[in-house]
């Protein structure tokens, strides 16, 4: 993994001087969370739920949550003059150091980028538009940069909140729903089977599974423990949508696992035989464990709709269905990126062909603003530099927002350019970057976190 924490932990760095000093002159205390305090930790999760509209949780769910979570960097901004719960914050951030897979990575050669992971960003009701978010957004930019962090990333709420922070979609995902009755399968027949497992079982593999997948998916990150458990319910034992859960795997040839699938059969009415498949993860490590379980998922019988929500933008089922009417696909921009260190990110990932770009980067931070110069050599590796315009090397102007949109390969500049949003310096200057970043696959994201 490439950009190593340079000094303290993630978890125990200090609040970021700036954003203490910049809330504090609005009477407000920004200070991280012992969270081997469960009083602590509940009132900041009680926060976070309050944030999200969530149901307010029993105490053993806290509990759960903090032992789940507890382990990431928690902040939460206090305003000690309320007359009421003032131990309950009333803005919350959490975040962590997580792997972020770059272009180029395989499972036998992993290539990932250590990225601040962001989640938990809320502002309480009564607190908003004072610039709350604006502080802690910036304050846990600063702490990511001052521990050698090259780059953030999050997933978001609202589109139109982390642009002015520098973040930018960096992949992308499609929400996928499938009306059975005209998808006949057309893809291939596969060797192997597809077989029932217990949702333990399935939580155990899907974790190794998504292990190996996430290092072949430029834009996917290492998962924590708690998500698993979320994902089979295992933190909401009673709640109907764990009960409804089924799962299936697929084991080539050989008996090896490749993919795994865990869906809810729901509705049904008037007559049983209208279900609705809701499939909640479908991992696949091969072509054929993608088509053994859409395939599966397809032909249930009873079933008239099958719904799937983060897929990849290019998912291969789109060419394996008798009727591309009979899917409708919804795409939205899911991971988010914020490069902080242009060095250290753009050496991570490998190149389609070698060059050399001009990259001239604004950004109002200060973080990835510069002239740099990449230069990739003939086996696919890049180095940036710092240089002023080189004579005949094709040159692009950009926001720090752009060149995280471009990063991972899944957005062309040619589109950024005919968007207005990129100024070639050098005419064709984006066709030549298109060459050397584009990937072949889309890069994708799982998971919300
Ligand atoms: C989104 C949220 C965190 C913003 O908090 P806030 O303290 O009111 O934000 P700030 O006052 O610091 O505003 C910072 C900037 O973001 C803008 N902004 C804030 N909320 C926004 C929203 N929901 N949509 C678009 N822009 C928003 C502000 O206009 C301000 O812009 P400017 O600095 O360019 O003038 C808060 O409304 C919230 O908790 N929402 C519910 C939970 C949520 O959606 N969290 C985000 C999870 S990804």
């Amino acid at each position: 993994m490439t950009g190593s924490p340079r000094s303290a932990d993630f978890t125990t760095a200090p609040a970021d001087p700036t954003s203490r000093a910049r809330l504090a002159e609005r009477g407000l205390r920004y200070a991280l969370v012992d969270t081997d305090d469960p009083t602590a930790f509940a009132d900041w999760l009680r926060a976070d739920d309050r944030g999200f509209h969530l149901a307010t949780r029993d105490d053993e769910k806290y509990e759960r949550g903090r032992a789940g979570i507890g382990y990431r960097r928690t902040t939460g901004v206090y305003d000690d003059g309320l007359s009421v719960d003032p131990q309950i914050p009333v803005a919350t951030v959490g975040s962590w150091r997580g792997e972020l897979t770059v272009p180029g990575s395989t499972v036998e050669h992993p290539s990932t980028l250590a990225a601040w992971a962001i989640s938990s960003v809320t502002v309480a009701s009564t607190h908003r538009r004072r610039g709350i978010a604006r502080n802690l957004l910036e304050g846990e930019l600063r702490t990511a940069a001052s521990l050698g962090v090259p780059m953030a990333m999050l997933t978001v709420s609202e589109s139109t909140i982390y642009g002015r922070f520098g973040f930018a979609p960096a992949a992308f995902a499609t929400n996928w729903t499938i009306d059975t009755r005209r998808a006949k399968w057309n893809g291939p027949a596969v060797p192997g089977a597809v077989e029932f497992v217990g949702i333990e079982r399935f939580r155990l593999e899907a974790a190794e599974l998504h292990e190996r997948v996430r290092l072949t998916t430029p834009g996917d990150i290492d998962l924590w423990g708690h998500h698993w458990d979320q994902q089979v319910g295992a933190t909401d034992p009673d709640e109907a949508r764990t009960k409804q859960l089924r799962a299936v795997r697929y084991r080539d040839a050989e008996g090896v696992t490749r993919g795994l699938a865990l869906y809810r059969v729901t509705g049904g009415e008037p007559d049983f035989s209208q279900h609705v498949v809701e499939v909640d993860r479908l991992i696949s490590e091969t072509p054929d464990a993608a088509s053994a379980l859409w395939r599966y998922l397809l032909e249930l019988d009873l079933v008239t709709e099958v719904r799937a929500q983060l897929r990849p933008v290019d998912e291969v089922l789109r060419w394996q269905i008798a009727d591309y009417r009979a899917a409708k696909v919804e795409t939205w921009e899911h991971q988010y990126l914020r490069v902080l260190d242009v060095p250290t990110a753009f050496a991570a990932r490998s190149y389609a062909a070698p060059g050399r770009l001009a990259l001239e980067v604004t950004d109002p931070l200060g973080f990835a603003a510069g002239s740099w110069l990449l230069t990739v050599s003939d086996d696919g590796a890049g180095a940036v530099t710092t240089a002023s315009a080189v004579d005949g090397v094709p040159a692009l102007r950009l926001t720090v927002n752009e060149l995280a949109a471009l990063y991972l390969g899944g957005v062309a500049a040619t589109t950024l350019v005919d968007a207005g949003r990129v100024v070639e310096g050098t005419v064709g200057a984006a066709s030549a970057a298109d060459r050397m970043l584009r990937t072949a696959r889309a890069p994708w994201l799982s998971v919300w976190y």
